[in-house]
């Protein structure tokens, strides 16, 4: 694509004239953004990019080594991966407002960023994947008064102590125009087309207290739902989908028990940016088998319920 190939040209030198010969960091967190973000980059200056990949323990089932490995097999870039699960799960303990989930979550992100900066000998520079609509959703809705609406922890959420100089170069794109240029750089097109994934990764899909074992229900249950829409062939129809662990529990039985299991709620939505967003129509043979394979097969969950809410009103995450 000739429109692409040429801004991929501009946005090269840009880096190169905002970084000269300064250390960069960069934020992997397994999503497309933050991977083009970093190839991008890497074009642009090589060796001075260094990644972090912070486990957060938060992430999906085996996300953390299906993105070590895509860096280290496929590219020459230097990557540090920090697991700072226990970190992270003993700040969040007992917190249960989404915007103080993300406030502590970005935080801690700017520490372990910082720390690792100093480690490779100082980085000025914290490169992110930041898009067009993570800005505007952060800073205002309807070109109003400044309103909050979610402060997303790569943009809104960085304390202000933060002593590194931001590298944004997807700022002006929405996320079709990232694929683009992922595709450009080279990037396979299964990683390109993988759905968003939230910088707080299932922290925003717990609501309420965020625990280990909660953790651990969410991500099986996410697992066999992302399993039975890929088997389905639905995944590249679907912009984002994933599973929502609810701090409800209710009554239900198995074989000839009594349970009282946690509430699982399905998301599934199709979108062309992310601002606006309707549910995805699946089948009902569909919304039953995906049910059924999750109670049978997570432990923990007796319930599974369909989100039928459009973006707006409702946003495409629950917090
Ligand atoms: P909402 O829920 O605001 O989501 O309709 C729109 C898109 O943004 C993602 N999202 C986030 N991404 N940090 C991120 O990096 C965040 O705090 C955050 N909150 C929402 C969401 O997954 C969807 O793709």
């Amino acid at each position: 694509d000739w429109t692409m190939a040429s801004f991929k040209g501009e946005m090269i030198q840009a880096i190169k004239d905002q970084v000269g010969d300064g250390q960069v960091i960069c934020g992997l967190s397994g999503g497309v953004d933050s991977s083009v973000a970093a190839v991008l980059i890497h074009e642009a200056i090589g060796d001075q990019l260094t990644c972090v990949y912070v486990d957060t323990g938060m992430m999906r089932k085996g996300e953390s080594d299906q993105v070590t490995a895509l860096f280290r097999d496929h590219y020459d870039i230097n990557l540090i991966h920090v697991d700072a699960g226990d970190q992270f799960l003993t700040l969040l303990k007992g917190v249960k407002d989404p915007e103080k989930k993300r406030k502590i979550i970005g935080g801690t992100f700017i520490d372990i960023f910082e720390a690792e900066a100093k480690k490779i000998g100082g980085a000025k520079f914290l490169a992110q994947g930041t898009l067009y609509p993570d800005v505007i959703e952060s800073v205002s809705f309807d070109g109003g008064p400044s309103v909050t609406i979610k402060s997303h922890h790569n943009v809104g959420g960085l304390p202000e102590r933060m002593d590194l100089e931001l590298v944004e170069p997807l700022r002006e794109l929405f996320k079709d125009e990232v694929r683009a240029l992922g595709r450009e750089l080279g990037l396979h097109s299964d990683f390109v087309e993988r759905h968003p994934f939230p910088g707080p990764g299932l922290a925003i899909r717990c609501p309420g207290e965020i625990t280990k074992s909660r953790l651990d229900i969410l991500r099986e249950a996410d697992a066999v739902y992302l399993d039975q829409i890929k088997k389905h062939g639905l995944y590249n129809d679907i912009w984002q989908a994933f599973a929502v662990l609810l701090p409800v529990q209710t009554v239900g039985v198995m074989g000839d028990q009594r349970t009282y299991d946690f509430v699982l709620a399905l998301r599934a939505v199709t979108s062309t940016d992310g601002m606006t967003a309707d549910y995805y129509p699946y089948s009902h043979e569909f919304l039953g088998e995906t049910a059924t394979r999750i109670i049978n097969e997570v432990r923990g969950v007796n319930r599974v319920v369909y989100d039928v809410t459009s973006k707006p009103p409702g946003t495409i995450e629950w917090e």
